[in-house]
C-alpha cells in the first residue's frame, strides 16, 4: 500500500507521468504539478477557494464556443500569452504580440497592393513595409495573414452587418519582399465581458479596453512564424491594454499623405494616412530541450 501524505504527494503525482514517452511533455507536466501544489501550499488554499477556482473554470468552459474561447482570453488577461511571446522574441527581430480571439483561418487570398476598403467607413490607411531576415535580405517567399476590426470597433464575427471576409486577407510579399495594403484605421475595443473574465475585471476595476491595432501573422519557410500586432500611437488605451500586448517596436506613426500621383496610383480620390511596418524574422529553430524550460 502506498502511504500518501503531504510530504510525498507532489513527487508521487509527478512520478505518475513517468510513462509518457516524450521527454518534453513529461517535463512540462511534472513542472505543472509542482507549481500547482506549491501554489496551494504557499497560499494555504481552502476547500471553498479551491471550489471557487473550479467554478471559474466551469464558467469559462460553459461560455466557450468554436468562435469564442474564454480560455484564450484568460491566458491573455493573466499575461501568459504575452510572456510566451516575449520569451520567444529574439533581439533585433520583430517582437510578437497576442493572437487574440478573432483570428479565423481561410481568409481570402489577395495580391499586393491589397485593397480591403470595399464600402467600409473610416480613415483610409496605406499599410506598407517589407519582410527581411536578420542580415537585411528580403524574404521573398513570405506570406502575410491580416485581420482587423471595422470602424464600429467590431470584428466580422461580432457583427452580422459585415461579410465574413470583411477586413481580412492573406497575400504574398512581392519579389522585393515588400507589400502594400489599403485598409481603414482600426478602432479600440473592449474585450468580451459577458463571461467569468468580465466578472474578474469588474471586481478588480481593470480597464477592459484594447488599443486599436492591426493583426498580422508573417510566415516563410525556413523562418520563425511571427504572430504580432501593430498599434496606433495616438490611441488613448496604449498604456492600459487589457491583454498587455503593446511593445514600443509595434507602435507606428500614421503619416498624412496628399500626393496626387500616389492617390491616383492607389485609386483614391482623397488624402490618406500611411503607416510603415518593416518585419525582421529570425531563422527557424529546433525545439527547446526540456532542461532549458
Ligand atoms: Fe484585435
Amino acid at each position: 500500500m502506498k502511504n500518501i501524505h503531504r510530504d510525498n504527494l507532489t513527487a508521487v503525482v509527478q512520478h505518475s507521468f513517468a510513462g509518457i514517452g516524450d521527454e518534453r511533455t513529461r517535463h512540462l507536466l511534472e513542472q505543472l504539478v509542482g507549481h500547482l501544489h506549491a501554489f496551494a501550499l504557499q497560499t494555504t488554499l481552502t476547500h471553498d477557494e479551491w471550489r471557487a477556482g473550479l467554478g471559474f473554470l466551469h464558467e469559462a468552459a460553459h461560455i466557450t464556443t468554436d468562435s469564442r474561447s474564454e480560455f484564450s482570453l484568460m491566458s491573455d488577461v493573466f499575461g501568459l500569452s504575452s510572456l510566451v511571446d516575449l520569451m520567444s522574441s529574439r533581439p533585433g527581430t520583430t517582437p510578437g504580440s497576442v493572437l487574440g480571439p478573432f483570428h479565423a483561418r481561410g481568409s481570402p487570398w489577395m495580391t499586393t497592393p491589397v485593397n480591403l476598403l470595399a464600402d467600409n467607413p473610416g480613415e483610409v490607411v496605406l499599410l506598407h513595409g517589407s519582410v527581411k531576415d536578420e542580415a537585411g535580405q528580403p524574404i521573398t517567399n513570405a506570406t502575410i495573414d491580416f485581420w482587423q476590426n471595422a470602424d464600429n470597433g467590431l470584428y466580422w464575427q461580432q457583427d452580422p452587418e459585415q461579410s465574413q471576409d470583411n477586413l481580412r486577407c492573406q497575400f504574398k510579399v512581392d519579389a522585393s519582399g515588400c507589400f502594400e495594403l489599403l485598409t481603414i484605421r482600426p478602432k479600440p475595443y473592449s474585450i468580451p465581458t459577458d463571461g467569468p473574465i468580465g466578472e474578474l475585471f469588474r471586481v478588480s476595476g481593470r480597464s477592459q479596453w484594447r488599443p486599436a491595432h492591426f493583426h498580422i501573422i508573417v510566415e516563410a519557410a525556413g523562418y520563425q512564424t511571427l504572430v504580432t500586432e501593430l498599434f496606433d500611437p495616438e490611441d488613448p488605451y496604449l498604456d492600459s491594454d487589457a491583454v498587455f500586448g503593446v511593445r514600443q517596436a509595434l507602435v507606428t506613426a500614421y503619416q498624412p499623405q496628399n500626393n496626387a500621383a500616389d492617390m491616383a496610383r492607389l485609386g483614391l480620390s482623397q488624402p490618406y494616412l500611411s503607416a510603415e511596418f518593416n518585419v525582421v524574422l529570425p531563422p527557424a529553430r529546433a525545439r527547446v530541450p526540456s532542461n532549458h524550460a
